[in-house]
């Protein structure tokens, strides 16, 4: 029955390679403006793409702009309506239908769709096979395809501009999902605490603070037992996994394989760079971190950490990513199996300036190994003197990179919760002193800027 309904309608549904010499150009263009939301398709910089446009009883009642982009390899829904007296779900569905049907390239299709629309909404789409990729308030990017096509965009949308905000709903979706293949790992390889990367030579504070879990109690016989070893330290730093996916996968070059990273830490990076089937090495002084990283990641054959200290450490090969989350100042304890720094770990070093001094000695081993045209990335934070001031090592930073011949290209914040942070608030404003909570994210470039666009992947239509 509602296939006759459609047919006594006669729906046309013509496609067009380009708007523009069709002799629809007006006719869109009308409609766009009455539109409102469609506006777009009204200028010529628009309509120089592909159309469907829709006839019924041989009358233009509507339109539906797209792109196919060969460059990048996606094919973008633009802009649609129809005539206010002809809107019909079904037949908007059919300009759908008839779009996809010229994709015969196999590129994902991508669509930017508004909530409040009533034919260009997120229902009309998931009908159609439509996958939402990534949601905001009252609109939603959707695709039709893979999602590893558009697992780009995906972490595009969520971090559009130099602030980085790890406590969105998006990006902890993310950071789960890494999480739970790391627990997976951490279950098969028997690694305990595989997130905190088995960083139990890794200390915040000193004993007794409140984020180093040092006791446990238990009531036996009416008297409380206190159990003194030293527990999992729920608060040693632990690099977010959705940050190192968006480094890697924004900051490889096209034909880029390898990541250094000169003073490795966690498991986190190293994980991720694995699971985007990059190579990674790198250069970490505690063995026992070494040893669980590695175990951890033994099923990526070419992700590595190499017991040694950076600053007297230059790898063989040539890099075409370097990242980096180094000790910040005396902010954490770094133990081996000994219970003992090893020697040369730079946090073990009695002053800021000998410790920024060695710091610098194994960024500058790293940069030795850098290809032209490519990033040295570092995730960094300052810390405070005794006096309450800050050292100052932010700054020092991008002055060392400048120094050093690269670009100072990008300062990312990526900001935690501001929850926690609240509480020492309490103690500390009225000494004037902010909590912090963000850290930098420096993205230095080594080589010549202008040739970014071409050497490193598109990322299409935003
Ligand atoms: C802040 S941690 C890295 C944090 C990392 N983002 C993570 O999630 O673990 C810095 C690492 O540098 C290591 N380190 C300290 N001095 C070093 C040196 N001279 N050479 C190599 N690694 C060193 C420490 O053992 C520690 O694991």
């Amino acid at each position: 029955m509602e296939q006759l309904e459609l047919f006594k309608k006669n729906v046309e549904l013509i496609n067009l390679e380009s708007v523009i010499g069709s002799g629809y150009e007006t006719q869109v263009a009308e409609l766009a403006l009455l539109d409102g939301v469609a506006y777009r398709a009204a200028r010529a910089n628009m309509q120089k793409h592909s159309a469907i446009i829709l006839k019924i009883n041989n009358e233009f009642a509507g339109f539906f702009t797209y792109e196919i982009n060969h460059k990048v390899g996606e094919f973008c829904l633009l802009q649609s309506a129809m005539y206010p007296e002809k809107k019909d779900k079904k037949i908007y569905s059919l300009m759908i239908s008839k779009i996809i049907e010229q994709n015969t390239f196999d590129y994902p299709m991508i669509m930017t769709v508004s909530k409040k629309h009533d034919l260009e909404n997120p229902k009309v789409f998931k009908d159609l096979g439509f996958k939402i990729n990534l949601e905001k308030n009252d609109f939603c990017y959707m695709y039709y395809g893979k999602e590893e096509q558009v697992r780009v965009k995906r972490l595009c949308h969520m971090a559009m501009t130099n602030l980085w905000l790890s406590t969105s709903g998006e990006w902890l979706k993310i950071k789960r999902e890494w999480n739970e293949k790391l627990e997976e790992m951490g279950l098969k390889y028997g690694i305990p605490n595989p997130k905190f990367a088995s960083r139990e030579g890794c200390w915040q504070g000193k004993a007794g603070m409140s984020n180093v879990v040092l006791s446990k109690q238990k009531v036996e016989d009416g008297e409380i037992i206190t159990d003194k070893t030293k527990d999992l330290n729920g608060n040693a730093s632990v690099l977010d996994p959705t940050a190192c996916e968006i480094i890697v996968r924004m900051f490889m070059p096209t034909t880029g394989v390898r990541v250094y990273n000169p003073f490795g830490g966690g498991v986190q990076m190293g994980f991720v760079a694995g699971g985007c089937g990059y190579e990674y090495t790198a250069s970490e002084i505690r063995q026992n971190q070494c040893d669980a990283n590695n175990a951890l990641c033994q099923e990526f054959p070419n992700v590595k950490w190499i017991k040694s200290d950076t600053s007297k450490f230059t790898p063989k090969q040539k890099y075409d990513l370097i990242f980096s989350c180094p000790p910040y100042y005396k902010v954490e304890t770094y133990l081996d199996y000994d219970g003992k720094a090893p020697e040369g770990e730079l946090n073990s070093l009695s002053t800021y300036e000998q410790f920024r001094d060695m710091l610098f000695e194994g960024y500058k081993n790293a940069i030795s190994v850098m290809k032209d045209n490519t990033f040295f990335i570092v995730m960094t934070g300052d810390s405070r003197n005794k006096d309450g001031g800050y050292y100052g090592s932010d700054a020092e930073h991008e002055l060392f990179f400048k120094e050093q011949g690269l670009h100072i290209y990008n300062k990312i914040i990526y900001l935690e919760s501001e929850f926690t942070r609240r509480a020492t608030a309490k103690k500390t404003l009225n000494s004037r002193k902010y909590p912090k909570c963000e850290q930098r994210i420096y993205v230095f470039y080594k080589g010549d800027t202008s040739k970014i666009k071409d050497l490193f992947p598109n990322v299409g239509r935003l």
